[in-house]
Order: structure tokens, then sequence, then C-alpha cells
């Protein structure tokens, strides 16, 4: 057998494990994915995922040793050595679990590997201040936009707007994202936008498997600071996947989804922005290329037969029950354990925040929810 069949058939092997345990399987998923790490050893996150089957199985040596081939190839791997020390605690190692979470506690504060130059960090600084127009003292102001439904009430707000933006708005305004901004690429503001940053930082400097994606992108400022996060990097192979359906909310569903009823955003016409757009907007950095992958449709229907393998960021940004909750049923589960879901409208959107709490509850998913600001959320899977 060849080298590329061997990789195929321990990538299927994988998955099928990882299929399995999430059923609760263990025990049949254990041989699988040993099987796995002998036809790929190399597979990002095969000895990792292994290893966290022994553990549960209480196999306890096994899963040392699945861990120690892990780390020897993601030394970097904070994660790695937290589960180890976990597991030498369990066994009694106390110093073997000292000398482990020394080592993750090391890890995670060490400064950043190749790419986290000055210069690159400049960089990621000065898009930063681009994509909110912060360069320019947030002087685009807020979009101006009559709501076709309710033209009177909207004439008000716009009439204030135009108050607010005769005056400039203040500037933490667009630093925490508070405005639909007339010219600037992201409506998410600066704070989230440090976070997407730390995330990103986060999983390549732990060598977490997988890609980055944005569901719901509007004029595409997230997607594009993920992509360049990964230039500044250096980081060749891992793809931004740019999903939404490019024109716009979808109306809500209250029979489906009663809590999305009276948050209809489907008329404004300037959350419709078409894929072409934010290709361009895109290009403007010189950031289109192979390793950006464009999933054009209503989350429904594209992201359950989006060829994505594992992801490392989530990243969910559909403000309704039914965007937020698409999201998470069909891309939580390729998550990498060590990977960040981030929910960009938790504290702002209740119909969101009720689709993330009813999946967490439902798939009992226990780790600690993280305030980035007064909007955004995220947790790192475990
Ligand atoms: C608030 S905007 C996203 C803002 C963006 N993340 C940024 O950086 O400025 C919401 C986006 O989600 C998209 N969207 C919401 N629900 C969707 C669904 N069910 N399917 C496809 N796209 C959806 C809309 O088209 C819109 O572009």
């Amino acid at each position: 057998m060849n080298h590329n069949t061997d990789v195929e058939l321990g990538a299927a092997q994988l998955h099928r494990a990882r299929e399995l345990a999430s059923q609760g399987q263990w025990g049949e998923a254990q041989p699988l994915c040993e099987a796995a790490a002998r036809s790929a050893p190399d597979l990002p996150g095969v000895f990792e995922f292994l290893g966290d089957l022994q553990f549960r199985l209480e196999l306890w040596e096994p899963a040392a040793r699945s861990y120690l081939a892990a780390i020897a190839r993601a030394p970097h791997n904070a994660v790695l050595f937290r589960k180890l020390g976990d597991l030498q605690r369990l066994c009694h190692d106390h110093e073997g679990a000292a000398e482990s979470y020394r080592r993750e506690a090391e890890l995670a504060h060490a400064p950043l590997p190749a790419g986290g130059t000055d210069a690159a960090a400049s960089y990621l600084e000065l898009m930063k201040d681009c994509l909110t127009f912060l360069l320019w003292r947030a002087s685009d102001g807020p979009l101006l936009e009559l709501n076709a439904r309710r033209p009177l009430v909207s004439f008000a707000r716009m009439l204030r707007k135009i108050g607010l933006w005769r005056r400039t708005p203040p500037i933490s305004v667009r630093e925490f994202g508070m405005d639909w901004p007339a010219q600037a690429l992201t409506m998410i503001g600066k704070k989230r936008l440090d976070n997407i940053q730390t995330c990103v930082e986060r999983v390549l400097q732990d060598q977490i498997p997988g890609d980055l994606i944005e569901a719901g992108v509007w004029r595409g400022g997230a997607t594009i600071f993920m992509r360049a996060i990964l230039r500044a990097y250096g980081d060749a192979k891992r793809k931004v996947w740019v999903a939404d359906s490019f024109r716009g909310l979808p109306r809500p569903d209250s029979d489906k989804y009663p809590v999305d009823r009276g948050y209809d955003l489907s008329m404004w016409r300037s959350l419709a922005v078409s894929a072409e757009e934010v290709r361009e907007n895109f290009r403007r950095f010189d950031l289109l290329d192979h390793q950006v992958v464009f999933l054009e449709g209503w989350f429904a229907d594209t992201l359950p037969v989006a060829p994505i393998d594992h992801l490392a960021v989530l990243r969910l940004d559909g403000d309704l029950y039914e965007s937020t909750m698409d999201g998470l049923v069909h891309l939580y589960s390729k998550l990498s354990p060590g990977g960040f879901a981030i929910v960009d409208d938790y504290y702002s959107a209740p119909p969101c925040r009720q689709a993330v709490d009813d999946f967490r509850r439902a798939n009992a998913i226990q780790e600690d929810i993280v305030r980035i600001d007064w909007s955004g959320a995220f947790w790192r899977k475990q």
C-alpha cells in the first residue's frame, strides 16, 4: 500500500472512531483509532484522540504512551501536557504530573513561534484598524438605510444616526462593535477581532488541527482577518471557510423556531452583501487565494455537505436561533479538542443565546463560557 492510501485509510478510520465515540461507544472506537494511528501515525490529532479514548477506558499505561507519542509530534501543544499531567496525577505520579503542568504553563505563556515577529504583530494591528475603519477614527459613521416595512420608525432612527454621525461616533462604538458601519468591512469591532487573533494564535501555537470558519460573514472582515493571521504566521495549509447566504438573513421560521419570532432582519438590504463583493474585499488586502473557500447558500443547505474535515476555530455570527443552531449541529463535531467555538451574539441576541444553551445542554458541553465584550462569547473545547 502506498503512503497516500495509508493516510486516506487512517483518516477514514479516525473519522469513524470519532463518530463511534460521539455515540458513547468508546470500546469500539479505541481499536479503530489504534488502527488509524498504525496506518497514519502523523495524522493530526490521531494519538491525542487515542489517548483520550484510552483515558476514558482507564487504560492508563497505553493512554500515557499515546499522549507521549502525540507530544513527540506536537511538542508545543500545551493541551497535551495538561492531559498527560491529569493522567499522571490520577496514577499518583505527582512528580511527573507537576513537571507536565509546568510545561503546560510554560507553553501557554511562551512567546509565539516563527512568524510572531514585530512586523507580523504590527501588520495584524494595522489590519484590525483598517477593517474596523478605526484608522480613520470611525469617521465613516453608521449605515443609513430605511427599513421598508417600518418606514416611520426607521426614519426617526435614521435622523438620530445622522445626528450622531455629524458628531462622528465615539471611537468606543467601533471598538466594541456597536454600529453597522457605513464602509468598514466588519461590524464586530476591535475587541472581537482581538479575540479572533488570540484564538487563532493559540491553535497555531498548540498545533490544534483544523481549519477556520465563520458562518455569517457580511462584508467578510472577520474572515479576511483570519486569513491575514495565517499569512502573518506563514501557515500555508489551513483553510478559511467563508459561509453566508450572501443575500442577507432568512425570514424567521417561527413555527419551527418560535424564539426567532420578531427577529426579522431579512428586509435589511444592507445585510445582503454578494459573494463577489466579499471576494473583492479579500482582493483589496491581497488575501484571496486557494486557502479561502466560499460556502454560498443557507447554512441548512451548505454546512451539512461542506467538505470540511476538522476545524480549529468555529465562529458563528448568524444572529438567529435557526442560524446559530445550524452552525452548531453541522460543525461542532468537527471542532478539534483544544479548538475554539466563538459566538458573536451570545449576549446581544436572545435567540442566539437560546440556541447555544440548548445545544450545550443537549450535548452535555461543560466548558465555561467566557465573555468577550457586551455581545460576544467563546469557549475552548476540551
Ligand atoms: C451580523 S452579519 C455578520 C457580521 C460579520 N461577521 C462581520 O464581521 O461583520 C450576519 C450574516 O449572517 C448571514 N446569515 C444569517 N443567517 C444565515 C443563514 N441561515 N444562512 C446563511 N447566511 C446567514 C447574513 O447573510 C449576514 O451576512
